[in-house]
């Protein structure tokens, strides 16, 4: 890829800008921010990381809309955080407004890029972008499953003492207390994840992976999640700019698939250089089905509220 954007310059898109830069993911990395020193601050000092990683990508910020021109892919992660005790479902309202604005700049100046939503609540800001831009569906999407699925991995790698090299997990559904892990669909090599855990480590497993944004926040107080965070982000941009067409959990558009229509949630997707390739549908057994059903009615409630 030559020009990819991260809207946004706290510390999701801050760390997202150098771990992109230190893996040369593309040429150019743009930063924007409406905080113009701190966009233009961060791309410096991530520029002044180069020598010890070898890169040669160009790494920019600042906040004039424009910067966006030409961009192949836009990663959104500009927002306010939500605070300990609130759910991502709070900050809708205040965010709905920032996204606006950003999405008719992308509109403006890089009207043929694929949209990569970050800023929660993610699969209601998903199905908005997709609504305010128009676009196919398979060009906006959002990032949740990545990170929830590695908070499930790295739970079990805890509760088994297996290799985290070896944990395959699946995590689908809203990016909220309701979303859905699948220990069924999960995997140490190819082996049933179920063969390692017993019904009380599963139980527990899903529930701090259900809760794993929030109890990294209650711990800082003053930041949310943002190194795994990153790290997800990564995974999916390597996804799409070397074309790889993994397999991952991607918060889509759904168009008939699951039997829903018209919603956003998180379920596995074919992902490479032009997007959502194909939405992946798990042969779901009766109560993986009714987490993921009541999942998606919370983010139809939400998305009521816009
Ligand atoms: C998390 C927030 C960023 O899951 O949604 O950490």
């Amino acid at each position: 890829m030559n020009k990819i954007s991260i809207v946004g310059a706290g510390r999701v898109g801050e760390s997202t800008a150098q771990t992109l830069a230190q893996q040369g993911m593309c040429d150019e990395v743009v930063l924007l921010d409406v905080r113009e020193g701190a966009a233009a601050g961060a791309a410096l000092d991530i520029r002044q990381s180069a020598p010890f990683f070898g890169f040669d990508v160009q790494v920019t910020g600042g906040s004039d809309p424009a910067l966006l021109r030409d961009s192949e892919l836009v990663i959104i992660t500009a927002g306010s955080p939500r605070k300990p005790g609130m759910s991502r479902s709070d900050v809708l309202g205040i965010n709905r407004a920032v996204i606006d604005s950003i999405l008719d700049q992308v509109l403006e100046h890089a009207p043929d890029c694929l949209l990569l939503m970050v800023t929660n609540p993610v699969d209601v800001l998903t199905h908005h972008a997709w609504k305010r831009t128009g676009w196919e569906r398979r060009r906006v999407f959002g990032q949740a499953g990545v990170l929830d699925a590695s908070r499930m991995a790295s739970f079990i790698a805890g509760e088994t003492g297996i290799s985290i090299k070896d944990i395959h997990t699946m995590v689908i559904g809203g990016h909220g207390d309701l979303m859905v892990p699948l220990t069924r669909f999960s995997t140490v090599n190819g082996v049933p994840a179920t063969t390692f855990l017993d019904q009380d480590m599963i139980e527990h497993v899903n529930e701090k992976t259900r809760h794993g944004g929030a109890e990294v926040l209650a711990l800082r107080q003053t930041s949310s999640a943002y190194n795994a965070p990153a790290a997800a982000i990564t995974t999916m941009v390597d996804s799409i700019a070397n074309n790889r067409r993994r397999v991952l959990p991607c918060v889509c558009i759904l168009d008939g698939e699951y039997t829903q229509q018209d919603i956003t949630a998180g379920v596995p997707a074919i992902l490479g250089r032009n997007g959502i390739e194909q939405v992946v549908e798990l042969p779901l057994d009766e109560t993986e089905q009714s987490g993921f059903l009541a999942s998606i009615e919370s983010i139809r409630a939400d998305l009521e509220q816009l």
